[in-house]
């Protein structure tokens, strides 16, 4: 019998939302909001750029959720309150236009804070690295985490589910539950920076135990067909190399507990944008085919993923079921639109996310590119 291969350009759905293609854009931080938060019109014309690019599916910037510690980075938006979800709103009717889903990615920097004085974890332990990803302040070490305590669980939940709320009703649709790359899930799940000894630490049940309950919360609050899916990683932003200690049983043991809540997705990320070096195990599997084979959810893996051979093999390998591209979406916002047509993609630079590039300047140094015999 003959197999029809899946390509990235296949319709798809996820859990019954139906998307014009496997191609998502990865979440990305572009600290262009306003000092308030609140989205701009530079970011609407940006991620409507994607959505007029062709790209099935927008995961927008990690997002923070509440007024008091969950805000990471200087001009990061949120949306925690009236004003900030008015702004969203007009990046969900631009991105709607071209009939691409949207998602709101909700972040909590926990310890990762750039900003904050105080910082809260599940442990009070010092992250390594330095913070400061604005040029203008020297980086320095990231203050010692205050130990969460019954309430701050309370505040953070309730910000999350707050903050989806405020998503649902700017047209979102769905958010992405950021536990990936080091940040405040990421802190719960990874055992050096949770020494908790109550039901939060522990096993990976235990240390899965707070984002399955914001889950739950998030879905208990929200209609039936928002989409809510999880992110989760390996690599740290403050720590590339880190990989979950006991490699592929860790991560069957990962997805085993996830799989109770049966996430709308499960997007597994390699920040360091290389799949293989960020997914993959000694004995062949991976992260990704792991997850696969153990959730119902719909895959989404990231790292690399403009190599479309790449992509083509996890699809065709049950290895993921959409692929999520970050820095060449920003090179090119029309990816998708100039890889079906067989036409030349810009290719990525560094210069494309320099901290202090407004984004309508990046799309400058872009077309520059794209003009010039460079690209
Ligand atoms: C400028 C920039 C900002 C990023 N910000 C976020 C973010 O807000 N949330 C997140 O989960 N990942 C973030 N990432 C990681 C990307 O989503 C993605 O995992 C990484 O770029 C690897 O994918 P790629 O090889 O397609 O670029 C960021 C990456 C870049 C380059």
């Amino acid at each position: 019998m003959e197999t029809i291969s899946k390509t990235i350009f296949d319709a798809t759905e996820i859990r019954g939302r139906k998307l014009a293609n496997r191609l998502v854009v990865a979440p990305m931080t572009r600290v262009s909001a306003t000092a308030a938060g609140v989205p701009t019109q530079e970011m609407t014309d940006y991620y409507e750029a994607f959505a007029a690019g062709g790209f099935g599916m927008i995961i927008t910037e990690g997002t923070y959720t509440d007024a008091l510690f969950s805000k990471t980075n200087h001009h990061q938006p949120g949306i925690a309150n009236g004003e900030q979800m008015n702004g969203w709103k007009r990046v969900v009717t631009a991105v709607h236009r071209h009939h691409a889903l949207i998602i709101n990615q909700l972040m909590h920097g926990g310890a990762l804070s750039e900003r904050s004085e105080e910082t809260i974890a599940p442990s009070a332990v010092q992250p390594i690295g330095l913070r400061s990803t604005d040029s203008s302040v020297p980086a320095s070490a990231f203050p010692m985490p205050r130990a969460m305590e019954a309430e701050d669980f309370e505040h953070v939940k309730s910000g999350y589910v707050n903050a989806a709320l405020l998503a649902y009703e700017a047209g979102f649709d769905g958010v992405e539950l950021h536990a990936a790359n080091g940040y405040l899930f990421d802190q719960f799940i990874t055992p050096h920076t949770n020494l908790r000894t109550d039901e939060y630490g522990g096993d990976e049940r235990n240390r899965l135990r707070f984002l399955m309950e914001v889950y739950q919360a998030v879905k208990t609050a929200l209609p039936d067909g928002f989409i809510v899916g999880i992110r989760v990683s390996e690599s740290k932003v403050n720590d590339l190399a880190y990989r979950w200690p006991g490699g592929a049983d860790t991560a069957r043991r990962i997805f085993e507990v996830l799989a109770e809540i049966d996430p709308d997705y499960v997007h597994i990320a390699a920040e360091g944008g290389r799949w293989e070096r960020e997914c993959r195990y000694p004995d062949g599997t991976s992260s990704n085919s792991i997850a696969k084979s153990i959730l119902k959810s719909p895959v989404i893996a990231n790292g690399g993923m403009h190599d479309v051979a790449l992509a083509g093999t996890l699809l065709n390998s049950n290895a993921a079921d959409l692929v999520s591209i970050g820095r060449a979406a920003i090179a090119s916002p029309d990816w998708p639109k100039l890889m079906a047509a067989g036409e030349p993609v810009v290719p990525f630079f560094k210069e494309l996310i320099k901290p202090s590039l407004t984004l309508s300047h990046t799309r400058q140094v872009r077309e520059q590119c794209r003009e010039s015999a460079l690209c």
